[in-house]
């Protein structure tokens, strides 16, 4: 099958390519290259530009009219940047994602697979979270993920778009054959920065907040493995129409599904993790927690489970690794550490 990818010259959206190409599939990718990595796209089938371009989207379907669906990745990620300027977030997270969706509709092209966030959740007593559970966006590139996911559900019922917007946990790890990987210079994740630490970039590792009520003061996530994640966008591109047909409401075409491992880890237990595959231990500091911090959510991952039979197989330990290893790759690949 022939997949429109829309930031697949990113951190997610290249893996998604990968895993899509090693399945034989084909990607289409459309990246302006505002963050991503032309290094990613290197013998793909590539189109520089903004999703905004409508004469260039024109072009994309007139060359590859069998395309059967569109994984819209392209985004701006950093959430304390869209605290300094939120302008830019809604401009490019929502305002060009509601027109390119325009466009997609009126070129013919109903089905979406949208890249959206657990960062949109409340939380919760227990911390897990399921895709009824309430929600609260927390930053403005939070409200950029929730608002895109208003305006794909109204375009469903009132188009007859089709969607289906996945929230992600927290994606780790890299290709595991070391195609692409995180490409940020300064990580703002956590394993990032257990990396950088690892890698003498920086001096000593952050834990940031530790009287959180978990059950060790730090704040829990869900980590999961970005070639699980990839694995299950193709599952949802494949099975995408009976996803669409199990939605309870006949009049919106449209689903919400979370990629998560079902398994939340505090920070401290992802530090242990990391130092016993390192196999050295970091320094380490506690300090307060950044604004805007939670102490986080974890996910219920049966409905992806029930929808795209798809669910996480990788290890956390496993995800440390594949960041290790490109860690150490990146400077060759990219051009700096
Ligand atoms: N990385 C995470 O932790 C995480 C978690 C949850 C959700 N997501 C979502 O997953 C998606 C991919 O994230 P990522 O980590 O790969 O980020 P990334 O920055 O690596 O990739 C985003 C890509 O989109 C491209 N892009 C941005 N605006 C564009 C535009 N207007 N036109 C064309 N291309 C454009 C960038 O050049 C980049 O290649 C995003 O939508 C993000 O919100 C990411």
């Amino acid at each position: 099958m022939k997949v429109l990818i829309t930031g697949g010259a990113g951190y997610i959206g290249s893996t998604i390519c990968s895993a899509l190409l090693d399945q034989g599939h084909t990607p289409i990718i459309l990246d302006s290259l505002i963050t991503g990595k032309i290094e990613f796209t290197r013998d793909r089938i590539f189109y520089r530009g903004d999703i905004l371009d409508t004469e260039l989207l024109k072009q994309i379907f007139t060359d590859h009219p069998d395309i059967q669906g569109t994984i819209h990745c392209a985004a701006l990620i950093v959430v304390p940047e869209s605290v300094e300027k939120p302008y830019e977030y809604y401009a490019e997270n929502v305002w060009k994602s509601t027109n390119f969706f325009h466009q997609l509709h009126q070129l013919g092209y109903p089905r979406v697979v949208f890249s959206s966030s657990a960062a949109i959740y409340d939380v919760v007593p227990g911390y897990m979270v399921n895709e009824s559970s309430p929600l609260k966006p927390n930053s403005p590139y939070a409200r950029t993920k929730y608002m895109m996911e208003m305006v794909l559900q109204d375009f469903c019922v009132a188009y007859g778009m089709k969607g289906i917007a996945l929230r992600y946990f927290n994606p780790i790890g890299a290709d595991p054959l070391m195609r692409s990987g995180i490409h940020a210079k300064d990580p703002s994740h956590i394993l990032g920065k257990l990396v950088d630490v690892a890698r003498g970039k920086q001096p000593v590792f952050n834990i940031t907040g530790t009287n959180w009520p978990t059950r060790d003061g730090t704040g829990i996530r869900d980590y999961i493995h970005v070639w699980d994640l990839a694995s299950a966008h193709i599952n949802a591109m494949q099975h995408f129409d009976s996803v669409i047909q199990a939605t309870d409401n006949r009049a919106c075409p449209y689903q919400v599904i979370n990629l998560g491992t079902g398994r939340g880890v505090t920070v401290r237990e992802m530090v242990i993790a990391f130092e016993k595959v390192y196999g050295q231990t970091l320094e380490k500091r506690e300090v307060d927690p950044r604004p805007g911090d939670v102490a986080g959510s974890y996910a219920n991952a049966d409905t992806a489970l029930s929808l795209l039979n798809w669910k996480a197989e990788m290890s956390l330990e496993q995800g440390i690794s594949d960041a290790l290893k490109w860690g150490a790759l990146r400077k060759e690949r990219l051009g700096y550490e």
